[in-house]
């Protein structure tokens, strides 16, 4: 999906309602995101933090993890919605980017709200120019 305001339309809702799952006593953060595949399903996830800091799991990789175990066909989902609070608007971590750029679609377009008024919103490419690919 193209448009970023008919994107936020559709999925606002589902990732402010993803982040309220949220695992975060560390943090505090509630992140929320969806995926938006090619046929119009939507999957979804949050961050899960751990007292062993660095298993934390952010909300991005969660619902690309979920998509791919649900059957989503990796490179095909072309949007991605992310919803957090705790962040003024949150610009994905670069392990979130990395996941994204080999999961996603090429021209994927990622969006990241506080609100629905007042978001961010960038192309995969424009995230993680030169991704990591093994040849
Ligand atoms: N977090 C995400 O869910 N996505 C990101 O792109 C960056 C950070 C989460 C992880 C942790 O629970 C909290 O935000 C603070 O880092």
């Amino acid at each position: 999906m193209r448009d970023t305001k008919a994107a936020i339309e559709k999925l606002y809702a589902q990732a402010k309602s993803a982040s309220e799952n949220a695992y975060s006593p560390y943090s505090g953060a509630r992140v929320g995101a969806v995926v938006l595949d090619q046929d119009g399903v939507i999957y979804s996830g949050c961050n899960v933090e751990n007292a062993s800091y660095g298993l934390t799991q952010c909300a991005e990789r969660n619902a690309l993890a979920a998509a791919v175990s649900a059957g989503m066909k990796p490179g095909t989902a072309d949007t991605l919605l992310i919803y957090a609070t705790g962040f003024e608007v949150l610009a994905p971590c670069g392990a979130c980017r990395q996941v994204m750029s080999e999961l996603l679609a090429d021209n994927a377009l990622i969006i990241s709200c506080h609100s629905e008024t007042d978001f961010d919103s960038w192309p995969i490419g424009e995230l993680l120019p030169h991704s990591f690919v093994l040849s």
